[in-house]
């Protein structure tokens, strides 16, 4: 009993009603918002307070250590995130430890020196999803769930498949048809998942699916649950270990759900208010122009009501015109003083194909980040002389049919001048080494691809 009250209560966002018993839709039973996990004993100051040097140099031991909790980076940090009674219950694919990159030729670009890019696309199922999978996928073992379910664009169904699968439960996905890449539909097959294609899109299979789990015996792991949210914190937090715990000046993140905007938002806030940080970076959040609901409800009602959009883009992973997390992610911008902005299929497009000549690929919602640095520096809220990362969020090989047709010329109707600069369509050669010999000097005597 006693360890059960040192674990994760969850409690409303909108009233602070601490929610005992959740029921299937995790929303307040009082007021219908969000919930979001809290931790009384870390209000107290003493022994049950997390302490920043011991935990600093504990997660840092751990990266040696052979046990597979600890080898997850996301569990090396179990102490942010106390959510289990028992940390047995824990389903692990060794997900977070994910690289951060010092950018060059975009550096130059942009005009700021210090940036870099957290690649949470170098996780087991090649999406963030997997850091807040793990937690929740643990907690429904904990709770002796048997199917799991999700509404998806096709990470999070992907990486519900995986993790449901090595916890040995059964899993129903929802996804719009023909609307999400075929690289994501065929990990989510693979795993084992019961895929319904929906002729809809992703917000309505999310209100399918909510109104699914209040009669069926399934269990929501999308984001608005609130143990996904404890898991992807992490990001941010391995992103501070990487960093020295030097406290970059903007972190800057793409927004479709909003969970994972919601997730380092309230990572930052925590580790500030325990303690470990003494300053917050301005945590930006940049959507694309056809699905900016976010962008809209900042500037038409100043984050106070939701102003949904019918989304269109494609970035198809943030295809998404009513976001669950809105609430949690304005409060984010409010409380870091973040900018929130939207970008064109054009800039997404050419900042992707930017991030690829520079060797890290990446899905076209990731690249989202990049595009709308050009334009918080252009506004002057983004100064040269300070460090920025920008979380990048899916693997390049998650949507290749989009990487394809960029480089044939097919993407868009209109390429713009920074698009062409970075198209590099394949060659037809004939069949022997002289046709080939011929392809390298015509293209030994051209610059390389792109930011010459
Ligand atoms: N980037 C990628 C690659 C994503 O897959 C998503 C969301 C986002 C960014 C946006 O993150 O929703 O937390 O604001 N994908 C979800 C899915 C919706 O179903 O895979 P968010």
């Amino acid at each position: 009993m006693a360890r059960k009250q040192n674990i994760a209560q969850l409690r409303c966002m909108g009233c602070g009603y601490i929610e005992p018993t959740p029921t299937a839709d995790l929303r307040c039973t009082k007021c219908r918002e969000l919930l979001e996990a809290v931790y009384p004993t870390w209000q107290k100051r003493g022994s049950q307070q997390p302490n920043p040097v011991a935990l600093k140099n504990l997660w840092q031991q751990r990266r040696t250590s052979l046990d597979a909790l600890d080898q997850s980076g996301v569990w090396r940090f179990r102490e942010l995130l106390p959510i289990l009674a028992d940390i047995k219950n824990a389903v692990t694919l060794a997900e977070g430890n994910t690289p951060l990159y010092k950018l060059q030729q975009s550096a130059r670009q942009s005009g700021v020196e210090q940036l870099y890019v957290k690649h949470l696309g170098m996780n087991p199922t090649g999406s963030f999803k997997d850091t807040g999978m793990t937690t929740v996928i643990s907690k429904a073992r904990e709770l002796g769930v048997k199917w799991v379910a999700c509404a998806s664009t096709g990470n999070t169904s992907s990486s519900m498949a995986a993790y449901a699968a090595r916890a040995g439960m059964r899993c129903l996905v929802l996804v719009p048809q023909d609307k999400i890449s075929v690289g994501k539909l065929s990990q989510t097959l693979e795993y084992g998942a019961v895929v319904c294609q929906l002729p809809t899109d992703f917000d309505e299979c999310l209100k399918i699916l909510s109104e699914v789990v209040q009669q069926a015996p399934v269990y929501l792991v999308n984001s608005a649950n609130p143990y996904r949210l404890e898991g992807q914190k992490t990001a941010a937090v391995e992103m501070l270990e990487q960093l020295g715990w030097k406290v970059p000046d903007h972190v800057i993140v793409p927004g479709g759900n909003l969970g994972n905007s919601s997730a380092i938002g309230k990572a930052l806030l925590e580790l500030h208010e325990l303690g470990f940080i003494s300053t917050l970076p301005k945590v930006s959040i940049i959507q694309a122009e056809g699905s900016r609901a976010l962008v809209r409800t900042m500037q038409e009602t100043k984050g106070e009501s939701l102003v949904s959009v019918k989304a269109e883009t494609l970035a198809t992973a943030i295809r998404i015109g009513s976001p669950v997390s809105w609430r949690k992610a304005v409060n984010v911008l409010r409380s870091t003083g973040g900018a929130c902005e939207y970008v064109s299929e054009q800039e997404i497009a050419a900042a992707k194909a930017q991030l690829g000549a520079e060797g890290i690929g990446c899905e076209p919602a990731s690249a989202v980040t990049l595009a709308g640095l050009y334009n918080l520096c252009k506004q002057g809220f983004v100064k040269p002389s300070e460090t920025v990362v920008m979380m990048l969020t899916g693997h390049v090989l998650k949507d290749a049919d989009y990487v394809i047709r960029f480089h044939s010329g097919q993407l868009l109707p209109e390429a713009s001048e920074a698009m062409k600069s970075f198209c590099n369509p394949p060659i037809q050669a004939d069949a022997n080494p002289k046709s080939v010999i011929e392809v390298l000097e015509r293209f030994t005597n051209e610059p390389a691809r792109a930011l010459a």
